[in-house]
C-alpha cells in the first residue's frame, strides 16, 4: 500500500468558520497563500453558504479572488446550493465540496434540510459541476455521533456515502463532527463505507474534542485511507454543532506521518511557522502539540 498521504488542509475553512471575531479578508488571504507555500496539496479556502448563517466567511468571493493560486495546488469551496454554485463559478471556482451529514437532527440544525432534502439539491448542482467540468467532494457529517440525535448508525453513514459517491463526488469525506469517536469505532466505520465506496474516493475528517483525532487516523490509515483532512494550529469546529471543538492540528498529522516514514509533500518546519502566524492573528496559543513543542525547544 502506498505511503504517501495526501493532506486536505481545511483551517481557512473550517477554522475561520467557527471564529468569534471576524477575520480580515487580506489574512484569510494571507493564511491561504502561506499554506499553500508549505506544499500543502489542497487548500479548502471558503464556504458560499448564506452569509446570514456564517457571516465569519462572508467575503468569500473577496477571498477567492485575492488568492495566488500556486500551480498544482486545489483550492475547494464549500457550496449548499445553487445559489452557492453560482456566487462561486463567477469568480472561477474550479473544485468545489458539498455537504450533508448521516444524522437528521444535525443536517436540520445546519443546512435547514432533511437528508433527503440536501441530497435533492445537490442534484442539479452536481449537473452543473458536470457540464462546466467542475471536480466535486463530499462531506458526511456526524459519522460517529451526533449532539442532537446521539448515536448514529454506521448504515446510515454508508447509504449516505454511497449516494454522494453515486451522484459525482469524486472523493467523501467522513466527519467526526464532534470529535467525540474512538479508534475501534472510526475503522468499523471506515471498513462498512469501503464496502460500498472505493477506498481511494475516501477522506477522513477528525474534530479533536476528546483528543482522540490522531488515534483515530492511524487506525484508517491501518485500514487503508490515504486522505487525511486537518487545520493548521487545530483550528475548527461547526456552529451548527454544539460542542464542536477544532480540527485535528495538520502540525500534528504531519509530523506523526513523517514519523511513520509515510510522505505528505509538506515542510513541516513551514506549516509550523504558519501556525504560529495565525494562533497569533487570533490571539490565543496553537492548539497543536508539535507547534508548543518546537516552541519550547527553540
Ligand atoms: P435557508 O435559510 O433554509 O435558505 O438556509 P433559503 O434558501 O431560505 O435562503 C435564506 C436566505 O439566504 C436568502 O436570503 C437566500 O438568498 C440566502 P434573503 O432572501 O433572506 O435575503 N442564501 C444564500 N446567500 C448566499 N449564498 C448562498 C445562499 N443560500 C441561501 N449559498 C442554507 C439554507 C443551506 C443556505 C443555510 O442553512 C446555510 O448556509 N448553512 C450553512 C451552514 C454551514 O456553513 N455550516 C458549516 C459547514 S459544515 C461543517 O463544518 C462540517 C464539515 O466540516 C465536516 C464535519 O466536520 O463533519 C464540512
Ligand atoms: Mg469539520
Amino acid at each position: 500500500m502506498s505511503d504517501a498521504v495526501r493532506i486536505v488542509e481545511v483551517g481557512p475553512r473550517d477554522g475561520l468558520q467557527n471564529e468569534k471575531a471576524i477575520i480580515a479578508t487580506a489574512d484569510k488571504v494571507a493564511l491561504i497563500d502561506r499554506l499553500s507555500a508549505t506544499g500543502l496539496p489542497v487548500v479548502e479556502a471558503t464556504s458560499f453558504v448564506s452569509p446570514k448563517w456564517v457571516p465569519q466567511l462572508a467575503d468569500a468571493a473577496d477571498v477567492y479572488r485575492g488568492i495566488t493560486r500556486r500551480a498544482g495546488v486545489d483550492y475547494p469551496v464549500l457550496v449548499p446550493n445553487l445559489q452557492g454554485y453560482e456566487r462561486a463559478r463567477e469568480v472561477g471556482v474550479t473544485h468545489i465540496a458539498v455537504f450533508t451529514a448521516a444524522s437528521e437532527a444535525f443536517n436540520r440544525r445546519n443546512i435547514n434540510a432533511s437528508i433527503e432534502e440536501s441530497l435533492e439539491r445537490f442534484a442539479p448542482v452536481m449537473e452543473r459541476a458536470k457540464a462546466d467540468g467542475v471536480r466535486v467532494r463530499g462531506y458526511v457529517s456526524t459519522v460517529l455521533g451526533c449532539p442532537y440525535q446521539g448515536a448514529v448508525p454506521i448504515a446510515d453513514v454508508v447509504r449516505v456515502a454511497k449516494v454522494l459517491h453515486a451522484m459525482g463526488c469524486e472523493e467523501v469525506s467522513l466527519g467526526d463532527t464532534i470529535g467525540i469517536g474512538t479508534p475501534s469505532k472510526a475503522r468499523d466505520m471506515l471498513r462498512a463505507v469501503a464496502g460500498e465506496v472505493p477506498m481511494a474516493a475516501l477522506a477522513v475528517h477528525f474534530h479533536d474534542t476528546y483528543g482522540q483525532a490522531l488515534a483515530n487516523i492511524l487506525s484508517c490509515l491501518e485500514e487503508g485511507v490515504r486522505v487525511v483532512d486537518s487545520a493548521v494550529s487545530g483550528t475548527g469546529g461547526c456552529p451548527y454543532a454544539k460542542g464542536a471543538s477544532g480540527n485535528v492540528a495538520t502540525e500534528d498529522v504531519v509530523y506523526m506521518l513523517h514519523g511513520m516514514g509515510m510522505t505528505t509533500g509538506v515542510d513541516l518546519d513551514a506549516l509550523v511557522d504558519t501556525g504560529r502566524w495565525l494562533a497569533a492573528l487570533l490571539g490565543r496559543e496553537t492548539s497543536s502539540k508539535v507547534t508548543r513543542a518546537k516552541g519550547a525547544n527553540e
